[in-house]
């Protein structure tokens, strides 16, 4: 009669209980994070892919990186995979309201190559290329 009934040694209950115990203060421990410390949910979305320019010899260029989240995200920008350096006058960036824009005033075909933005909060980071191809002025 008792063929299929799995007898536990008398230490199984308690084990069992102390597991269901740790099981649910963990899983209020993960609510009270959400809802206590950080108050506002945290977000950061690539909004548009970054825009391709082609150009020639002497013009600028505008490149946009439409990022946003909360907290608003830093932004870094990267000419083929190393920092982009400003240059007084001719190579700037800066936040906008959209997220970040880069401006290369004076162009020059060396300035020829692939700009990425990377975006984070901290948490999470997008990024978006775009191609800027700087040709010399027969077009
Ligand atoms: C820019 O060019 C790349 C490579 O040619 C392409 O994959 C991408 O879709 C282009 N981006 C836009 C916004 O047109």
């Amino acid at each position: 009669a008792h063929r299929n009934t799995i007898y536990l040694p008398a230490t199984a209950a308690p084990i069992y209980l102390l597991a269901l115990v740790c099981f649910r203060t963990s899983r209020l421990g993960e609510a009270g994070t959400e809802h206590g410390s950080s108050p506002r949910h945290t977000d950061l979305n690539l909004d548009e892919p970054m825009n391709n320019i082609t150009t020639t010899l002497g013009q600028t260029a505008e490149l946009h990186c439409r990022v946003s989240g909360n907290p608003p995200p830093t932004v870094r920008w990267l000419k083929n995979d190393a920092p982009v350096v400003q240059e007084p006058r001719r190579i700037s960036f800066r936040a906008t309201n959209y997220g970040s824009r880069l401006r290369i005033r004076n162009l020059d075909t060396t300035d020829t190559g692939y700009f990425q933005c990377v975006a984070t909060n901290g948490k999470k980071t997008v990024s978006t290329t775009g191609v800027l191809f700087v040709k010399f002025g027969t077009s």
